[in-house]
């Protein structure tokens, strides 16, 4: 079936769920409440708020989560962690059901992917309505009718994807600045990473269709763009017509009423000289490039299959700083993968010294089910684990603080994009993706103003209006 007739097919489910909601809605005396928690990456951020959109026509209301009538769990299973807070909020859920009649839930995302989750929730958690997968979001109508038409639990698994669920409404979180999907799963199979297990293979979509995106994004308002994908170098490379990411980030750089873009993520293996150059030319796209190296340790980046050495990302940072000297840098680690020697590890504490980063995401290694690094040999004990995580910790506060430091007394252009907790305050974003929190006017918010870094108070900065 065409994109277009199964698009118009979920028109239809949308329109008969509305029908669905409003006759509830009477019968309740109230409107419909549905409440969306989501877990992990960008990526599932915008999927999350493709399903607001559609919950929005069909007339359920956003509210908190013991309000709601329709509870939905977009899941990541990217860490062990993520999976347990999940399970953790079902028990709860499941008192609340009892509180609540006619209550629905329903889970979705990464983890549903997986056929060991699967079984799990039809044997431990079978109160759960609807269970649907990363591959099937543009079927969300259609499932939402079925949940409420069917006995059993609902669930939808699909290898790949369904059909397209760019044209679906979707609800932006924020007025001024969006995530743009430009490409979707993963190819790279890192040996510690689930991701191209549950995300599939990489698809990029046309240029000409991002553009367009774009475009509609900038004369609704907003301002400045994310592009999105595992691995934003990889991009368009398979299409018909190949397109390099770089050429991409450039013209969407040129879309009029579009002020800033930024990009994540990034793969240190096949970073260009192209997309650095037209990072250093073009103003509007944001100094900030995430460039995750997992470990400072080239034995452990091999066995992690991440195709690049300490020396090669070493030397990728240096010629990123040469060309781009105002760029922030920010990275991923990982603790503890099966191997991991005291002397790799202090190769990590070492690379992170020497690159300057602003900001590391620190993660303890996770044991994936089904991924190589699950079977390995030498699996690190947690405690070791533990030590060397707080040892990171150290590194990264200290590292960290010395680089973010680097623009105090400096006037420069914020994105302004919310209050700050503290009674009058707000919060705007630098090019690099640090903060700053200033005194001013809420109206100010979405609008790019100058703001002076009066004092750098670690990860973030104290300012006035300059
Ligand atoms: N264990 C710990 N961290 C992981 N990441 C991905 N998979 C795992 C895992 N199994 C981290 C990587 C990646 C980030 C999004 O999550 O650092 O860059
Ligand atoms: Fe996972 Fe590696 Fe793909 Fe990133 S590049 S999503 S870490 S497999």
């Amino acid at each position: 079936m065409s994109n277009q007739s199964q698009t118009e097919i979920q028109r239809q489910y949308l329109e008969a769920d509305a029908e669905l909601v409003r006759d509830l809605s009477v019968s309740y005396g109230r409107p419909l409440g549905c409440c969306i928690t989501t877990f992990g990456c960008q990526m599932n951020a915008h999927d999350s708020e493709k399903l607001s959109g559609m919950l929005a026509q069909m007339g359920f209301q956003e509210v908190a989560e013991d309000q709601a009538d329709l509870i939905i769990y977009n899941t990541c299973t990217v860490r062990d962690n993520a999976d347990q807070r999940v399970y953790g909020r079902l028990g709860v859920l499941n008192g609340l059901r009892h509180k609540r009649p006619g209550l629905k839930i329903a889970l979705c995302g990464c983890m549903m992917q997986e056929s060991h989750v699967i079984e799990k929730l039809k044997k431990s958690y079978s109160f759960v309505n609807l269970i649907f997968g990363t591959h099937n979001l543009a079927h969300f109508p259609e499932l939402v009718y079925r949940m409420y038409h069917e006995k059993g639990p609902v669930i939808e698994i699909l290898d790949k994807d369904s059909g397209s669920a760019e044209e679906l409404p979707r609800i932006r979180h924020f007025s001024f600045k969006s995530g743009v999907n430009i490409m979707y799963g993963c190819n790279n199979f890192c040996t510690y990473c689930i991701v191209p297990y549950v995300r599939g293979r990489e698809r990029s979509r046309e240029k000409e269709d991002i553009l367009k995106e774009i475009r509609d994004l900038a004369s609704d308002g907003v301002k400045e763009i994310m592009l999105l994908g595992q691995n934003v170098n990889s991009y368009g490379k398979n299409l018909e017509n190949a397109v390099s990411f770089a050429q991409l980030l450039k013209e969407s750089a040129q879309v009029p009423g579009i002020e800033r873009v930024r990009f994540m993520t990034s793969h240190p293996k096949d970073l260009s000289d192209e997309l650095i150059r037209v990072i250093a030319e073009e103003p509007k796209i944001c100094r900030h490039i995430h460039l995750p190296v997992q470990s400072g340790s080239t034995e452990i980046m091999r066995i992690m299959n991440r195709r690049y050495t300490r020396e090669s990302y070493l030397d990728l940072v240096d010629r990123i700083r040469a060309a781009i000297p105002d760029i922030s840098l920010t990275t991923d680690i990982i603790v503890g993968f099966p191997g991991e020697t005291e002397e790799d590890f202090a190769q990590t504490l070492s690379l992170i010294e020497a690159c300057g980063f602003d900001s590391v995401f620190t993660f303890e290694y996770s044991k994936r089910t089904g991924t190589p690094a699950a079977v390995m040999e030498d699996q690190v004990s947690e405690e070791v684990v533990k030590a060397r995580f707080k040892r990171l910790l150290d590194t990264v506060k200290k590292t960290g603080e010395r680089a973010v430091g680097r623009f105090e007394g400096q006037v420069v252009e914020v994105l302004v994009e919310g209050k700050n907790r503290e009674e009058g305050l707000l919060t705007g974003r630098l090019s690099q993706n640090l903060l700053v929190h200033f005194p001013g006017e809420e109206s100010l918010i979405g609008s790019l103003i100058k703001v002076r870094l009066d004092e750098c108070k670690g990860f973030y900065y104290l300012g006035s209006r300059a």
